[in-house]
């Protein structure tokens, strides 16, 4: 190899070395006599200058440059004069005297400029490969790097040891829709790509591994958001006879240290932890972002008998009414009140009445259904004085928290409440094992998760009240990782399919090789799994997730690099058992 280092690599210690460097151009500027290049590469950029009077050979060349050539240029580094030095650019006070030039491939004009932030999304998945030129993208995949070696070296320190799970599987349940792939030697039989490692993972417990981890890509066919993707990245991790203290005391060390080395934050351990209910009643989230207080007030209490017939009602009939107080937000137009009115709607309210206070009056559509009484508890309750906003929520629980917990962040987010320097890491601990879907059950987080010792004897009489041995990782209101202590007790297992409404015959189909392995000696076991695209965005301070991932898909989970999904030929569908259905 030719190259002497990367571009942004020669400062003004090495004035007067010769250097080779390779790249692409940045830019071409052609001063009447002398050209200009900043050549480019990974490392930043170097500005090259050709001179007719030093290299007229390779000053002519230059002059055929144009942007996203590829070349090699050579020459010595020279201090700039100070009137040109660039305190914006790592090597602003020096310049390579080109008097070799290597043109290695011309570019057709890019079409969009490399570093021009404004470029739309599509457009630059579209050309990902140059899109991945711009600084920004280069570090981000190097910091994603960085997070993949810290972790194995981490977790290596730990005694976990890294093994490969299959990606053709069966269905792993983690409430996604599976991505199936047919089989062309069982026709009309479908692999499953894995939703996550979670039940592999498992049987390496049965297998004695004892501490298995996993840089993991996990498959879900799902809505997607900003923080989710059909494909993404699990650091994923299983150990034996452990409790869920000491999972959780790896994730504090792996995460402080990653934030450490990545973020230069030193994190304080042990993180806080909180109750799901509480997270719930507080914040209207079990993602709570504590950077900002603004907690949710409960009044349920200050108005069964209200005039007020839409509070009345849903109290009831067993609803709650909630508030949310904004200090100081009265400065709000009330085009900003509706505006949020509307969110709440969006997001399945039936209305979300409110408060202003304002040169002690109180401004609402609603105070007017109120009483004295119901009025001076209010106040106090929410210890109101001028400049106070309050809204509120009325409905089911489950309803209100949602709505007046998303209010709670646009809200915040929107007044700059948010610290955007602080690290927010806590626990959510004490999750129910079950939630109610219509008449069914369904486990909050997957069928393989152990109840609290106390709470088995509950599966059968109170299934809503047996509380898991889970516990899910967030940060600054994004959910990070999520795991638990699992079942190994076949009958247990057995038992929490039933309530989940797979029946015997369904779970030996679906999950006889569990029950198995159950059945051999499964010592006690649990773990969790970090979304590593996630802790990536955080550290970068990138809004979505698709900018830390080399190749990702767009909301409606295409790839408009590759075109992927695309339509198979006949042949290949035939092959597979398959046809098309008109
Ligand atoms: P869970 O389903 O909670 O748990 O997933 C763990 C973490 O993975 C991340 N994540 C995602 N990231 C990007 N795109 C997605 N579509 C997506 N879905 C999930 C989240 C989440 O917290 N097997 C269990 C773990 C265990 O019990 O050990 C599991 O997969 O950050
Ligand atoms: P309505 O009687 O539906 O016109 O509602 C009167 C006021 O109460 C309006 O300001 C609504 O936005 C508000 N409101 C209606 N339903 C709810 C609810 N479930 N929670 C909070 N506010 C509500």
């Amino acid at each position: 190899m030719n190259r002497s280092c990367y571009c942004a690599e020669p400062g003004e210690g090495d004035v007067g070395k010769r250097f080779v460097l390779q790249g692409w151009v940045d830019t071409r500027r052609d001063h009447g006599g002398v050209i200009f290049i900043d050549l480019r590469d990974r490392s930043g950029i170097m500005q090259v200058v050709f001179n007719p009077e030093l290299e007229a050979r390779a000053h002519s060349k230059a002059g055929e440059l144009r942007n996203e050539y590829v070349v090699e240029v050579r020459g010595e580094l020279r201090r700039r004069s100070d009137d040109t030095i660039n305190p914006d650019l790592p090597t602003g006070a020096v310049e390579l005297m080109a008097d070799g030039l290597e043109l290695f491939n011309s570019a057709r004009p890019s079409p969009f400029a490399i570093d021009d932030e404004r470029i739309t999304e599509n457009v630059r998945l579209t050309h990902r490969f140059l899109d991945i030129r711009r600084p920004l993208m280069q570090r981000n995949l190097r910091l994603r790097h960085q997070a993949f070696r810290i972790t194995r070296e981490c977790l290596d320190e730990f005694g976990f040891i890294e093994i490969e799970t299959p990606m053709l599987t069966r269905s792993t349940p983690e409430g996604a829709r599976d991505y199936l792939v047919p089989s062309r030697t069982a026709p009309g039989s479908f692999f499953a790509l894995p939703q996550s490692p979670q039940l592999f993972k498992q049987l390496l417990m049965v297998g004695g591994v004892d501490r298995y981890y996993q840089i993991a890509r996990c498959f879900r066919d799902e809505d997607l958001r900003a923080d989710r993707q059909p494909e993404f990245t699990q650091i994923d991790l299983e150990a034996s006879f452990v409790e869920s203290d000491d999972i959780i005391a790896v994730v504090e060390t792996l995460l402080s240290r990653i934030f450490s080395q990545l973020g230069n934050s030193a994190i304080e351990g042990p993180f806080k932890r909180i109750p799901y209910d509480e997270a719930l009643s507080r914040y209207g989230s079990d993602r709570p972002d504590t950077r900002f207080d603004m907690e949710l007030s409960d009044l349920s209490d200050l108005f069964p008998e209200s005039e007020f017939k839409v509070f009345r009602s849903v109290l009831e009939k067993g609803g709650v009414v909630k508030a949310l107080v904004v200090r100081g937000g009265a400065d709000m137009s009330r085009k900003d009140i509706d505006d949020l009115g509307d969110y709440a709607v969006e997001l399945g309210a039936k209305g979300m009445a409110w408060i202003k206070v304002a040169d002690g009056k109180w401004q609402s559509p609603v105070v007017k259904f109120f009483s004295e009484g119901e009025r001076e508890a209010l106040a106090e309750r929410l210890a109101l004085s001028d400049g106070d906003l309050v809204l509120f929520g009325a409905d089911e629980a489950a309803g209100v928290h949602e709505v007046l917990g998303a209010i709670r962040c646009r809200i915040a987010a929107g007044r700059g409440l948010i610290d955007s320097d602080r690290l927010d890491f806590l626990w959510v601990t004490d999750f129910p094992l079950l939630e109610k879907d219509g008449d069914r059950y369904r486990a909050l987080h997957h069928p393989f998760t152990a109840p609290r010792p106390g709470d088995v004897e509950l599966l059968e009489s109170d299934p809503l009240a047996v509380r898991a041995d889970a516990y899910d990782v967030v940060l600054n209101g994004v959910e990070l990782g999520g795991g638990s202590i699992r079942i190994h007790d076949g009958g247990i297992q057995r038992r929490v399919f039933a309530l989940l409404g797979i029946d015997e015959v369904a779970a030996k189909e679906q999950f006889g090789f569990l029950l198995d392995a159950l059945a051999y000696g499964a010592p006690p076991h649990g773990g969790i799994a970090l979304g590593l695209d996630r802790l990536v965005a955080i550290l970068t301070g990138s809004e979505s997730i698709r900018d830390v991932i080399a190749f990702p898909k767009t909301q409606r989970a295409a790839c408009l690099l590759t075109s992927a999904p695309s339509e198979a030929d006949n042949e290949q569908l035939r092959e597979l058992g398959l046809r098309r259905r008109k």
